[in-house]
């Protein structure tokens, strides 16, 4: 499948370091378009496009037309820098100060790769903005409440991680709990190797180990941490630093420390890439023994090796559906489909994810291809749709 070109795509320039950012919007609903920003050394402007592709999918997706809140448009944001970097913050108050038009109007963007939902708040106050959300106030009915809505949720606290970092992670896990329900595999004894343990990693590995699967694999930024045993995640996560790295003082007598690419390989039945895009490419595909990936990350499997791992019957859960719940749940909060309520929240994303991810495998069944080709057919399906009710630009 060939993309389409997106409406806009913008290639900035920090006349500082000489450091580039990038902006695509591939589409825009009713005037605004929703994605995150990320922030990695050696970003590209592609990459950056193909997410703003799959954003406009993963909008159109959770389109139901009884629901207050109406699907955006795609867009996604890019910095080519680590996080890590000392130069980082100020180049990022620098990419919003450049960006401010957009964000001000069209584009409503958060927390994606590298970077914090608190770090992209005070970089967007420190640029001059209202919030990294503001485009879509004009949209809200009585938006004083909306916003106190979705502030109110932002403070909630699960268990030591905030409501808006376990969202995502609450609707992979589910995508891969009805997986496993479909083929009657049960949740015990069925093993998870995850890549990164950041904000979607560390809210899946949570949920799994909760729902009663063992946890054998964790990869962050420094290596593979491995128990055949099974893990002890919440450990894990209570000892991660602001980027998702473990402090591997807390390793247990049984875990091992093995190389960065350990995870891949695990003896594993699911594989859940929540770090990096292009992790898993056609060399790397035939390391993996597991039955099932869930693309918690974007673009984390490279369409080649997806072809090979389909001929030997991997499933690939892919990212437009599973990783959908961060950003559908902060529409569902702001225009009011749900409270500010944790218990509230992960019924509907698991309620909402379990539908999604049994009507694409249904459509993948039914046209013989993969569950990623009948996600995009879905959301083909609902696009024009979408057009129809709203128009294209306005
Ligand atoms: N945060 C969100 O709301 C959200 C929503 C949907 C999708 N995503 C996608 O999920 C992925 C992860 O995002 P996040 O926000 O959880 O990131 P994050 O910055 O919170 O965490 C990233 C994790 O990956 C690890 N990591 C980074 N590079 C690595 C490498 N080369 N090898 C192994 N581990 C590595 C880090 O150590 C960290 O544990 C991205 O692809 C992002 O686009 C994020």
């Amino acid at each position: 499948m060939t993309a389409p070109t997106p409406l806009m795509s913008l290639v900035w320039t920090d006349h500082v370091t000489g450091r580039r950012g990038f902006l695509v919007v591939d589409r825009l609903v009713r005037g605004v378009a929703s994605g995150g920003l990320r922030m990695r050394p050696g970003c590209t402007l592609e990459e950056v496009a193909g997410l703003a592709r799959g954003m406009t999918v993963k909008e159109a997706l959770h389109y139901d037309p009884e629901a207050r809140y109406v699907p955006l448009g795609g867009a996604k944001g890019g910095v080519d820098c680590d996080p890590r970097d000392p130069e980082a913050y100020g180049l990022l108050v620098r990419y919003l100060r450049a960006m401010r038009p957009y964000v001000e109007n069209l584009w409503t963007t958060g927390e994606d790769l590298g970077l914090t939902q608190d770090l992209v708040d005070r970089a967007a106050a420190e640029a001059g903005l209202v919030s990294s959300v503001q485009a879509v106030y004009p949209l809200l009915d009585d938006e004083a409440t909306a916003r106190e809505r979705l502030a109110d949720a932002f403070a909630v606290v699960v268990d030591g991680i905030g409501l808006d970092e376990l969202a995502g992670g609450c609707g992979v896990a589910e995508s891969v709990l009805t997986a496993l329900d479909r083929a009657a595999v049960p949740y015990a004894g069925t093993r998870v190797a995850v890549q990164g343990l950041g904000t979607m990693g560390g809210a899946t590995a949570r949920f799994l180990a909760r729902a009663g699967l063992t946890v054998v694999a964790i990869a962050d930024v420094k290596g593979t941490i491995a128990n055949p045993a099974g893990l002890d995640v919440e450990t894990l996560l209570a000892a991660r630093d602001a980027y998702g790295t473990v402090d591997r003082r807390v390793l247990r007598p049984g875990d091992r420390e093995l190389p960065g690419d350990a995870w891949l390989s695990a003896d594993a039945e699911v594989l859940v890439p929540a770090a990096v895009s292009y992790a898993i490419g056609t060399g790397d595909q035939e390391r993996i023994r597991a039955r099932w990936i869930a693309e918690a990350a974007n673009m984390p499997v490279v369409p080649e090796a997806e072809r090979l791992l389909a001929a030997r019957g991997v499933t690939v859960l892919p990212d437009v559906v599973v990783n959908s719940a961060t950003n559908a749940w902060w529409w569902w909060t702001l225009f009011g489909d749900i409270g500010a309520d944790a218990d509230e929240a992960f019924a509907h994303i698991r309620r909402s994810l379990r539908t999604l991810v049994g009507l694409v495998l249904d459509r993948a069944d039914a046209d013989g291809t993969t569950p990623r080709a009948a996600a995009h057919a879905l959301a083909a399906d609902r696009l024009p749709v979408i057009a129809d009710r709203f128009g294209w630009y306005r």
